[in-house]
């Protein structure tokens, strides 16, 4: 398995907590001053079941890092506010076939918001079709500047007996891997590092 592929749930955690002692910092330094001007301060909102797209959220947030940007990586819910930031990532995971409609109207709540700064949005599902992206950001009512969909995980080995035979079952329908007594990991970093690299060429450019 390649290198990038093993990044898993249990780093995106670590990463999460370690982002939350560099919110401190940067409290303490006083919000936002002390940063250079073209450094931007970016939030990436996931929502997700079983880790996958927290995952993902935390590469993103490590591509951007990379290039210098402030990223503060956050479970989607009632009291994110895109307003405080410079430029918003959301992304999702698809479970019997939607991403979540309670993120649908927090996206709504945040629109205004979310239409005046760079914003982007990425769909994690097994089979990575357009059609749940389109679908939910029409409902959402969001026109972010960059879309992109990731093939997600088959985590049997976290799922309950019911659960792993019914994904076993679509799995099947899909030519995916059936074999419950491991994970199998479908996504694909090198497009998620260049979704990451992509937006971080869009803050350059506003900069
Ligand atoms: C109960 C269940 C239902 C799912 N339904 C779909 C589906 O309708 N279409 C699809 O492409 N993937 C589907 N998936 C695959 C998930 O999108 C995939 O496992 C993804 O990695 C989950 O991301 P998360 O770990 O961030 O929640 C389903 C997975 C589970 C466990």
């Amino acid at each position: 398995m390649a290198a990038e592929a093993t990044f898993g749930f249990e780093q995106s955690l670590r990463r999460l907590r370690a982002g939350a002692g560099r919110k401190e910092r940067r409290d303490k330094g006083g919000g936002q001053r002390g940063y250079s001007s073209t450094m931007a301060h970016v939030l990436i909102l996931y929502a997700t079941v079983e880790g996958q797209t927290a995952c993902i959220a935390a590469r993103i947030a490590e591509r951007l890092e990379a290039r210098g940007h402030a990223v503060d990586v956050r479970e989607a819910g009632a009291d994110n506010d895109p307003a405080a930031y410079d430029a918003v990532i959301v992304g999702a995971s698809v479970h019997y076939g939607h991403h979540p409609a309670w993120l649908r109207a927090v996206l709504r709540r945040h629109g205004e918001a979310l239409e005046r700064r760079p914003s982007a949005f990425f769909s994690v599902s097994l089979s990575a079709q357009e059609g749940y992206a389109t679908r939910f950001l029409r409902q959402a009512r969001w026109r972010p500047d960059a879309v992109a969909v990731f093939a997600g995980a088959l985590k049997y080995t976290r799922y309950r007996w019911f659960k792993r035979l019914l994904v076993r079952a679509f799995a099947w329908m899909g030519g995916h891997a059936t074999d419950t007594s491991r994970d199998h990991e479908y996504t694909d970093w090198g497009s998620v590092a260049h979704f990451a690299g992509a937006f971080a060429q869009r803050l350059a450019a506003r900069a």
